[in-house]
């Protein structure tokens, strides 16, 4: 059975559950019924939120300590994708808490001069990779429906991904990230640029010159 379909059919199954279903009868599988579209999770920010910290789909679930949903304001024109929850958001629930994110919220108030609150901060995966892993595939597939929605509900006027993990898993695209950087893009119909992500900047410092490049052609648009 393919990967996609698995997933949707466990999503139908936990969907049930929250129902709260403890049971459900065998049934036919029509592969062409098995929609591919995010169009059954629900429209609201905390309906979403509610759905997601049930979330049991990937593996990842098996070993968190907290859903990291992200957060910010609900109207954003600015969305701000990093790649899965570190050790801190694992342990506080809240995205871009730790050192990258210290960096960050720095890059956005001091070079956008923007409040972090007003913009909005999520990730490609909501729950920590162990050992700060790249997410994988299969994780990825099952935790994307739940960006699209967040991006369906936010309606961001420009999408900022950050680092080659929330680039390539967002737009498909496998294109290198030190050769796409500062690029504006599109992605649905919505603005993207993606940068550098805060922790490769905390790596490697000579590049924070091309990062703050792009936070400009960033402030230039907003
Ligand atoms: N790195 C990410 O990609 N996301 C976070 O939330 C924190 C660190």
């Amino acid at each position: 059975m393919k990967r996609v379909k698995k997933l949707k059919i466990l999503k139908n199954l936990y969907t049930l559950k929250l129902l709260g279903f403890d049971y459900v009868e065998d049934f036919n599988i029509d592969e062409k019924k098995i929609s591919l579209s995010n169009n059954k999770l629900p429209d609201d920010l905390n309906s979403l939120n509610n759905i997601v910290q049930n979330c049991h789909l990937c593996q990842l679930s098996k070993t968190r300590k907290r859903v990291v949903f992200g957060e910010g304001n609900p109207n954003a024109n600015l969305l701000f994708i990093g790649e899965g929850p570190g050790a801190n958001e694992d342990a506080t629930g809240r995205p871009f808490v730790g050192r990258a994110g210290e960096l960050l919220t720095k890059v956005i108030e001091n070079v956008l001069f923007i409040k972090r609150e007003d913009i909005y901060i999520a990730n490609i995966v909501k729950c920590r990779p162990p050992n700060n892993r790249v997410p994988n595939d299969e994780e990825v597939d099952a935790c994307l429906p739940y960006l699209l929605k967040q991006i369906e509900i936010i309606k961001p006027k420009l999408i900022v991904t950050l680092g080659a993990t929330a680039y390539k898993n967002l737009t498909g695209d496998i294109t290198p990230i030190s050769k796409i950087r500062g690029e504006l893009l599109e992605f649905n119909g919505i603005k993207l640029i993606p940068t550098f992500h805060p922790s490769f900047l905390l790596r490697n410092p000579s590049a924070k010159k091309f990062a703050f490049l792009d936070m400009k052609k960033i402030k230039s648009l907003m």
